[in-house]
């Protein structure tokens, strides 16, 4: 099992390589596909990208099996891992979660990010496929492709206000009444909001 990569890491902030389509069949990329899937949940996400692992690739899995003790009100998501993926078309409308990511261990973001996207890439076999998604779903795919490119959620919050340690989600209902938000103080961990 590859080690997780986290926050700094140089290459992990970097964008990285599509795998060419013809190449998603081979035995190598399988079995970096498989990987992903072992490290995701060994490491306990609910999504997981390829250069959280040292494979300087674009293709992540994201997707909920079991209840997640670190996302405990999740919504159910269905597995599936993407290659190449993109962002074709995102909603206006937006709304605000509290993300974590193994990358950034013991921390916490509340970010928000369109409410639906349409994605396209290739599935696991090579064939093209095209999903409309809404709710955590769309939210974890988001997350996952920003890793592609480089991105980790603490480059997406607005304010320092809203990067807070897991201990302080922890005690979540000791907070004031409006910190560090109305809306993200009232948010729990895996639950989506519209309100910031
Ligand atoms: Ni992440």
């Amino acid at each position: 099992m590859p080690s997780l990569r986290y926050l700094g890491d140089r290459r992990l902030m970097q964008p990285q390589e599509p795998i060419p389509p013809a190449e998603v069949a081979s035995a190598a990329v399988q079995e970096g596909l498989d990987t992903l899937l072992r490290a995701q949940e060994r490491y306990g996400g609910i999504g997981i990208a390829a250069p959280q692992l040292g494979w300087w690739v674009r293709a992540m899995h994201f997707g909920t099996r079991a209840p997640n003790p670190r996302y405990p009100k999740a919504e159910k998501v269905a597995p599936q891992f993407w290659v190449n993926p993109e962002i074709v078309w995102a909603s206006d409308e937006t709304n605000w979660m509290w993300e974590g990511c193994l990358s950034v261990p013991g921390i916490r973001g509340w970010v928000q990010r369109p409410r639906q996207v349409l994605m396209r890439g290739l599935d696991r076999h090579g064939h093209r496929v095209e999903a409309e998604l809404a709710g955590l779903a769309a939210r974890v795919a988001q997350h996952e492709l920003d890793h592609l490119d480089g991105v980790l959620f603490p480059q997406r919050v607005q304010s320092l206000h809203f990067l807070v340690p897991q201990a302080s989600m922890d005690a979540q209902d000791s907070w004031a009444e409006d910190w560090p938000s109305a809306g993200s103080r009232r948010t729990g961990l895996g639950e989506l909001s519209d309100e910031a």
